[in-house]
């Protein structure tokens, strides 16, 4: 039984990789983006699998008249794929106030829009599910990074809350943590914001040459990143997180290690400003 995705962002990277195996392994795929143009050739070969909608997610409107639609047509969406998004950086006092603006409404309030408008539907038609392109960013912080890890941190914190929310009404989650891969995201979907003296000698420059990296060094190959959040939806739960990338494993996981180590060093002074007559067993 073909299942119907909806995902933003499917002009290039995951997004394109997502609908192209999804199309050739007989799913049907709502594509919301700003491009449509660059998915003509896959409308000629699936005109009877493929809907392509023009839209910017950092409009809220357009985003829910796109997902009520898709419902209307379609009669039912299986996985909502909150994609689109793209990388802002530069040390947080070389960033420009409109540049930040718009990666705040790109990555957080993009996702936001798309999810809470896909919800009540999913809700309504008994479960579905959520899956939330992250990253590795999402888990760990770099300097020259700040917005970046800002929204990524945001999605994060989203849809971890939402895995028990909706879980009752049958809506599982998945957030996806990509490392460097290589798709457009270095290039036409990077944004480096000036660069100031001061920071010339600091770790925060070390993000200025990102657009210069080569292929080799990038280890993501967005067909098999592809490929694995396609199979992570295969299961039920699906994984609360999917790490994509042997870089994004090495930085998460020395991440979580040392926050946990970090966390667990503060033991003694957090229980030390308990109130003397706290009772953890009290109701709440
Ligand atoms: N590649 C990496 O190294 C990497 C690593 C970790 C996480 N990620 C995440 O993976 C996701 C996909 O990125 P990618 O690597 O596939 O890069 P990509 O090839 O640049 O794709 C990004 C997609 O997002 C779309 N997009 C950006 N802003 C949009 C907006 N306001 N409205 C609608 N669509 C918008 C782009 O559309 P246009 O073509 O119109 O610009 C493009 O289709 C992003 O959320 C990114 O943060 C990427």
């Amino acid at each position: 039984m073909p299942s119907t995705w909806l995902i933003t962002g499917t002009s290039s990277g995951l997004g394109l990789e997502l609908t192209r195996q999804l199309l050739a392994r007989g799913d049907r795929v709502i594509a919301l983006q700003r491009r449509p143009e660059r998915l003509d050739r896959l409308l000629l070969d699936h005109p009877d699998a493929l809907w392509v909608h023009d839209v910017d997610v950092t409009d809220g409107l357009r985003v829910r008249s796109a997902v009520d639609g898709a419902w209307r047509d379609r009669g039912r969406v299986d996985v909502v794929v909150a994609n689109a998004g793209f990388g802002l950086f530069g040390a947080l006092e070389e960033l420009d106030d409109d540049d930040i603006r718009r990666q705040v409404e790109t990555n957080v309030m993009g996702s936001l829009a798309l999810i809470r408008a896909a919800v009540p539907h999913l809700r309504e038609q008994g479960g579905g599910k959520i899956v939330q392109i992250s990253s590795m960013a999402g888990q760990m912080a770099a300097p020259g990074m700040s917005l970046y890890h800002l929204t990524k941190w945001a999605n994060e914190g989203l849809v971890e809350a939402l895995r028990e929310e909706l879980a009752p009404f049958g809506i599982e989650t998945c957030i996806v943590e990509p490392g460097s891969a290589r798709t457009e995201f270095g290039g036409s979907s990077m944004t480096v914001a000036r660069s100031l003296p001061a920071y010339d000698d600091t770790p925060a420059a070390a993000v200025r040459g990102r657009r210069e990296r080569s292929r080799e060094s990038i280890p993501g190959d967005a067909g098999r990143m592809a490929g694995a959040v396609i199979d992570a939806t295969g299961h039920s739960p699906m994984p609360r997180r999917l790490l994509l990338g042997s870089d994004a494993y090495a930085l998460v996981t020395a991440s979580v290690r040392a926050r946990l180590a970090e966390a667990e060093a503060q033991e003694a002074i957090a229980r030390s400003t308990d109130a003397d007559d706290y009772d953890p067993t009290a109701p709440h």
